[in-house]
């Protein structure tokens, strides 16, 4: 029979280094008030050359282990939602390696900022299976690394972050995962890309071969900004009725942070009060894959988040793709 799953911790790291509004103006012809009224973002935080995702991703790891309680050899599977790898190859093994977790399987998965969601509910099933009790789950993304500090139309949205969640196998009445829904839409996918558009070379007469090289991040933010607003209500419309949930009944909305605005529409549409509505945007900006583990970690660790609650979360993004999952969190034992 189909077991469950307990949400037992979080964890969450970002870089030290902080960027304001105020010194992006200094590179690029914006200012505080345009990108607050805009988008929320304040501030976000860029990694140095030396930190590498797979170390900022071990320490949201490293925390969420330490608030379960749990030993690193115990877990069974890291599943690391990533779209910016220190390696092609993953960094999922060397996120597993510092940590310890050396009875894990570990693997990439990349679905942009829906990616955390999308690693969730995939987690979840090996749980729910049976063939794996404990997952530590990652979101995590350097935005820096691939913006392009000179399109002020992209590069005042991204952040870099990780947060993490621990996961456990619970019997089928004791599931906290409610329910979920995941899209795809690769036909309007290209209103946001990270792609590899390196030379055509000659490898030896007669054989071509094109040198791996990815641009910088490129994105039509108003066609960005109608898809969140009209598939991330619907989804999570979808989501509800199937559930037979009610959104009055919702304790949290747990969005993907991309803009503020996207926030406050969704609320408005559930007529869910802007309280219930957990951000840190003004923080972090949107960290792709890392900003639903930073928030829930935040939230939990602020004691806003406690057992029991009823979660509402969607993620959106490049692909494109979306999703939506209403969980309880359990929280330590
Ligand atoms: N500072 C000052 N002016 C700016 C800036 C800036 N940083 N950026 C754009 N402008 C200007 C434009 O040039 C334009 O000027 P013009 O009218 O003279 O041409 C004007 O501001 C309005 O530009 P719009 O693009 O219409 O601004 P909009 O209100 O749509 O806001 C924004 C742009 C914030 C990007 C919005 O469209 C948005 O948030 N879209 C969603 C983007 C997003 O969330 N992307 C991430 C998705 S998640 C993932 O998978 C990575």
């Amino acid at each position: 029979m189909q077991g469950g799953i307990a949400l037992v911790a979080s964890g969450s790291a970002t870089p030290s280094q902080k960027l304001t509004n105020d010194q992006l103006g200094l590179r690029v012809d914006t200012s505080d008030a345009w990108i607050r009224s805009r988008t929320g973002i304040g501030e976000r935080r860029v990694s140095t050359p030396e930190e590498s995702l797979a170390a900022l991703s071990a320490k949201a790891g490293s925390a969420a282990l330490d608030m379960a309680g749990w030993d690193p050899a115990t877990i069974d599977l890291v599943l690391l939602a990533t779209s910016t790898p220190d390696d092609l190859f993953g960094s999922a093994t060397q996120v597993q390696a510092r940590l310890g977790a050396k009875n894990a399987v570990a693997f990439d998965l990349t679905a942009a900022c829906s990616g955390f969601l999308f690693a969730l509910i995939t987690a979840a099933q090996y749980l729910r299976s049976g063939a794996m009790h404990r997952a530590l789950v990652i979101g995590a993304d350097q935005m820096s690394r691939w913006v392009d500090w000179d399109d002020r139309r992209s590069c005042v949205l991204f952040g870099d972050g990780a947060g993490a969640l621990a996961l456990q196998s619970t019997n089928f009445e004791n599931d906290g995962l409610l329910g979920f829904k995941m899209k795809s839409d690769g036909s309007r996918g290209n209103c946001l890309n990270l792609v590899d558009n390196g030379d055509s070379m000659s490898l030896v007469e007669g054989i071509r071969y094109r040198k791996g090289k990815f641009l910088p991040i490129q994105m039509n933010g108003q066609e960005v900004y109608k898809f969140a607003v009209r598939e991330v209500p619907a989804i999570l419309d979808e989501l509800l009725t199937l559930s037979e949930i009610t959104p009055d009944s919702l304790d949290w909305l747990l969005l993907h942070q991309a803009n503020k605005r996207i926030l406050d529409a969704v609320a408005d549409r559930f007529s869910i009060p802007y309280e219930k509505v957990l951000s840190n945007l003004f923080k972090y900006g949107n960290t792709s894959a890392g900003t639903i583990p930073i928030m829930l970690d935040e939230a939990v660790r602020e004691g806003k988040i406690r057992r029991n609650h009823l979660i509402a979360s969607s993620g959106f993004g490049a692909g494109l793709s979306w999703g939506a999952s209403l969980f309880r969190w359990h929280g330590p034992d």
